[in-house]
């Protein structure tokens, strides 16, 4: 007798798109194929929709002190939100100072994500390179965290790696079957733009994105991608926004060189002019947002498999931390400094339905690429494959059915986070997910959270080694 089947359903992978149905037992795939009802507890009907291998989210900061806030989702909500978009894995980043154990914070971090609805991990992050730190990447690895974040900006915020740093990070990591991530922006460039800003006295939002150009973002890829072949280490670059980036990984790509990419849906539908207006503020992140052709140049990258990953770099901040340090002027306007305003936005809860709806409904991707980008290829590059990522028997019964004749305007009032706003107000979607069931367990459904906060379990990682040896996923 089988716990729950999902029958019907157009069952998603990467490379196929299957009508059957799906035998769940003690929250693991069971079996693939034709089952009758009698044959479980519960039976789900899915005739019409797709079932894809539940979100992975890898890239997002929850509760993670920033630039003087916080956010205001706790982990439970976050994991709420995201279970509404078809989420069902989570990663967060250790909290980390200098003088910090980064395996000691990445443990503090795995504490304080207990609470999740949803499965999770936790990234180690470097910056700085002291023997004790970098000793501390053995037992990350071995304790099942393969992934360490540096950050090549935030030189005043305290948490930028220097290349000393980087290069010895590379060097451990390859040794540990370890995978570096990058934030890719050149400090000194957005550091000097700033100071001219400074000195004109002209600290508007539009400015934010000139002082953070595209040449910006691509010279801290560039130098990360010539350490990474220097030392031969896998990398990952985060929140890609752009194609000189992209050239940068196609040339490392053409020769073997594992440097993996990842793009936000922000990136894709979201553009710069968003910063002429007065709420301008709310939209400051890094990297900034950019052009439409700097979006239809990520889709290509989409298409051709330069991008292999999506990431929300979710954070909750509301209106009240975006303007926490900001002062109004006698037209009681803002004035604008974008210096004092927190970098980040929210978006975990809408990645699969901006992708189903950007991508799949307007002829630029398929749903099965839609499932790599959300789910198989997250699971694999990040060493949770194929417990995560892909709907086969033996895998954990992660699972997200995919309405894709579902419309919805997204909304601050029909997400659920605790944010005020939502920079993508009005937008309309068609395809979006209706219901989500982890390891087994239905957590979304008709429209409800019906999971159970602290359900979540901290999920052990370890990156198939022909992945950091070589670029591909095969
Ligand atoms: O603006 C952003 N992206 N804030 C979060 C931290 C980071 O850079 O990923
Ligand atoms: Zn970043
Ligand atoms: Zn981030």
């Amino acid at each position: 007798m089988y716990d729950l089947i999902v029958k019907n359903g157009q069952v998603v992978s990467p490379s196929s798109t299957v009508q059957c149905d799906i035998a769940v037992k003690d929250g693991k795939i069971a079996a693939l194929g034709k089952f009758g009802d009698s044959e479980a507890d519960r039976v789900i009907d899915a005739a019409g929709k797709y079932v894809l291998p539940g979100g992975v989210e890898a890239h997002m900061h929850c509760q993670a002190p920033f630039q003087g806030c916080l956010g205001a989702n706790d982990f439970f909500e976050q994991s709420v939100s995201a279970a509404y978009g078809g989420v069902t894995t989570f990663m967060d980043f250790a909290n980390m100072g200098k003088g910090d154990s980064p395996f000691q914070q990445a443990l503090a971090r795995a504490e304080e994500m207990k609470d999740s609805a949803i499965d999770f991990s936790v990234h180690g992050k470097f910056v700085e390179s002291t023997e004790e730190a970098i000793a501390d990447i053995d037992k990350m690895a071995a304790y099942g965290i393969p992934t360490f974040k540096m950050f090549m900006t935030y030189k005043k915020e305290g948490v930028m790696s220097d290349e000393e740093t980087m290069l010895r990070v590379f060097y451990k990591a390859k040794e540990v079957g370890g995978l570096p991530m990058l934030h890719c922006e050149d400090n000194t460039i957005a550091e000097a733009n700033i100071e001219e800003c400074r000195k004109k006295n002209d600290m508007s939002w539009v400015n934010f994105a000139k002082c953070k150009p595209v040449l910006c973002e691509a010279a801290a890829f560039s130098k990360a991608a010539y350490l990474a072949k220097y030392t031969q280490c896998p990398i990952l670059v985060v929140h890609t926004t752009n194609e000189d980036a992209l050239n940068t990984a196609r040339r490392a790509h053409a020769e073997g060189q594992p440097v993996y990419v990842e793009t936000g849906t922000h990136y894709l539908t979201l553009f710069d002019d968003i910063y002429e207006r007065e709420d301008g503020y709310l939209a400051i992140c890094s990297p900034p947002l950019r052009t439409p052709e700097d979006a239809k140049a990520l889709w290509k990258g989409i298409e051709d498999g330069t991008i292999l990953l999506t990431g929300s770099d979710d954070c909750t901040f509301d209106v009240d931390e975006k303007s926490a340090f900001l002062e109004k002027g006698p037209d009681g306007k803002w004035v604008q400094d974008f210096t004092k305003v927190v970098n980040g936005l929210s978006g975990i809860e809408i990645r699969l339905p901006v992708l189903l709806s950007e991508g799949v409904q307007k002829g630029r991707i398929s749903i099965n690429k839609v499932c790599a980008l959300t789910s198989t290829n997250i699971a694999k590059i990040y060493g949770c494959y194929p417990q995560k990522g892909i709907i086969a028997p033996g895998s954990d019964a992660d699972l997200v059915i995919v309405d894709m004749e579902k419309e919805v305007t997204l909304s601050k009032d029909t997400l659920h986070n605790n944010i005020s706003y939502c920079l993508h107000e009005g937008f309309q979607v068609k395809g979006y997910p209706v219901m989500t069931i982890a390891r087994g367990s239905v957590i979304i459904e008709n429209g409800a959270f019906t999971g159970e906060k602290g359900a979540g379990r901290f999920l052990k990682r370890k990156i198939a080694p022909d992945y950091l040896k070589q670029y591909g996923l095969d």
